[in-house]
């Protein structure tokens, strides 16, 4: 029995990774692909390739249900020219990997097999999986210790030797003790696989063929199989929305401690929610109950303040986000710049040290270095058919509530009167007001206010 020690570095030796991916998935209850479900925003199969390639495939191929164009446009679209083979019958493990026959006959050094519905499972963990094919295994498993057997195939030792594995419909009472499992995942030396492969039948408890049998297979063989023990959470399989919610837990979880050991401050870190991609510099401080969408980078000593929601956002060196902030795709923020409460900005530029800080709607806009922007101030970027930019100069201040009528540009250093509605350009330096001129009645209200009282009392 082999135990993890390897790590993740790329070997010289080519692999094959064929990816399973043809499960019904019915116990999701949904009307899209199981694999194609997200955690971290990022789809299972979108994890598990990622995984494979940075665990050193050279190739890909993954196995696809019938009607599972969504599957495989997500599929290439992850792992560029993966090669995609239909299986029509789910008729077991086994027969899903021989259905990329094409691709074992190619004869890469290293063949892994993984399943789309194990997302969890990481690059260093395929690494060690592969680790004892290049001393001369021909099949290794990946075992974990389960808290709860029941279901998984068992892997039968003896004096310390992977020597078969059996499913738990198949076990013996006996065998049903044994609390070593099978991951699922396995690794075959590229050289001898179709041969061990093809020798599955499916003379067993399901009338399926079981990929598990590879081990005894390739022992009869002649061959050596190998087996590498992982923590139960690198094989968590998803089969339900229970699972799934499990594995976004989990991924979280790995998520938030990354992000702490790289230098980011979380002060909650079970409120703060990742996506995969989320790219954070050091120092940067993370306040309570924030969420990352896909694509958010946020650069040294930026302060993100609680309640804000971010996606598609670029986040300079020492900006201050939020509270309450929405930062929507193409939010990009400038050094030292301020997003403050209830603002929310998309696709438009702010300066460096530009203040927009409170409730303020920012779209399709260039906000120059150190403007103010006042509170409730609008961009009016869209008429119900097409959107406008509207661009601010530098050091321009927009009063309060202040409606910008796109396309619009304020001129560097400008003026633009609270209340007022902007809709033609205005030049830099200049003052701008568009609003109704305030008209004051001295005494008016006294008098009102008499002549009602004295009605009153009649
Ligand atoms: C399998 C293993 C079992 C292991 C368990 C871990 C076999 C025979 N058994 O059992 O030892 O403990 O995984 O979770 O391999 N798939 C196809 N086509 C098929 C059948 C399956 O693509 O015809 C895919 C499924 O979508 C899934 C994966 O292969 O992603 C595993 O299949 P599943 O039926 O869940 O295997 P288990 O019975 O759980
Ligand atoms: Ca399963």
């Amino acid at each position: 029995m082999t135990n993890a020690s390897a790590s993740p570095q790329e070997t010289a030796r080519s692999c094959l990774a064929i990816v399973l991916a043809a499960g019904e998935g019915t116990r999701m209850r949904s009307g899209r692909s199981k694999v194609l479900h997200e955690i971290a925003n990022r789809s299972m199969l979108g994890h598990v390739l990622a995984a494979v390639q940075d665990a050193g495939a050279t190739a890909v191929a993954v196995v696809v249900g019938p009607d599972s164009e969504m599957v495989a446009a997500e599929a290439t679209r992850h792992a560029d020219g993966a090669e995609i083979f239909v299986q029509r019958e789910r008729l077991g493990t086994g027969h899903a990997v021989l259905m990329a026959r094409d691709a074992l006959q190619r004869e890469e050094n290293d063949v892994i097999i993984v399943y789309a519905d194990t997302p969890l499972v990481s690059t260093v963990t395929l690494a060690q999986l592969r680790e004892p094919l290049a001393r001369g295994a021909a099949v290794v498993s990946l075992g974990f210790e389960a808290r709860d057997p029941t279901g998984y195939g068992r892997l039968i030792l003896e004096d310390d030797e992977l020597v078969d594995i059996r499913e738990h419909k198949d076990a013996s009472e006996a065998e049903r003790e044994i609390t070593l499992c099978n991951g699922g995942l396995m690794a075959l030396r590229g050289d001898v696989a179709l041969a061990i492969l093809d020798k599955i039948g499916n003379a067993n408890a399901k009338g399926e063929y079981y990929l598990t049998d590879a081990v005894a297979i390739a022992r009869q063989q002649g061959h050596r199989a190998a087996v590498v023990v992982v923590p139960e959470e690198e094989v968590h399989g998803v089969n339900d929305r229970a699972q799934l919610a499990d594995a976004e837990r989990m991924i979280q979880g790995r998520l938030r401690k990354a992000a702490m050991v790289s230098g980011v401050t979380l002060v909650a870190p079970e409120t703060v929610f990742f996506s995969h991609d989320t790219r954070l510099g050091g120092d940067v401080l993370v306040e309570p109950h924030v969420v990352f969408g896909p694509g958010v980078t946020v650069d040294t000593g930026a302060v993100i303040h609680s309640f804000s929601h971010l996606e598609g956002a670029h986040i300079a060196a020492q900006a201050a986000i939020g509270p309450f902030a929405r930062l929507r795709p193409g939010a990009e923020i400038g050094v030292k710049a301020k997003v403050g409460n209830f603002v929310e900005i998309k696709n438009a530029v702010v300066g460096e040290g530009a203040k927009v800080n409170h409730l303020t709607y920012v779209g399709d806009a260039g906000i120059g270095a150190g403007a103010n922007i006042g509170a409730g101030a609008i961009t009016c970027n869209y008429d119900g058919f097409s959107k406008y930019r509207t661009e601010i100069g530098q050091g321009a201040f927009v009063g309060s509530n202040v409606s910008l009528v796109a396309p619009i540009r304020i001129g560097a250093g400008a003026f633009v009167g609270s209340g007022s509605v902007v809709t033609e350009d205005v030049p830099d330096g200049a003052l701008a007001l568009g609003r109704g001129r305030q008209v004051t009645k001295a005494g008016w209200a006294t008098a009102f206010r008499e002549a009602a009282l004295a009605a009153k009392k009649k």
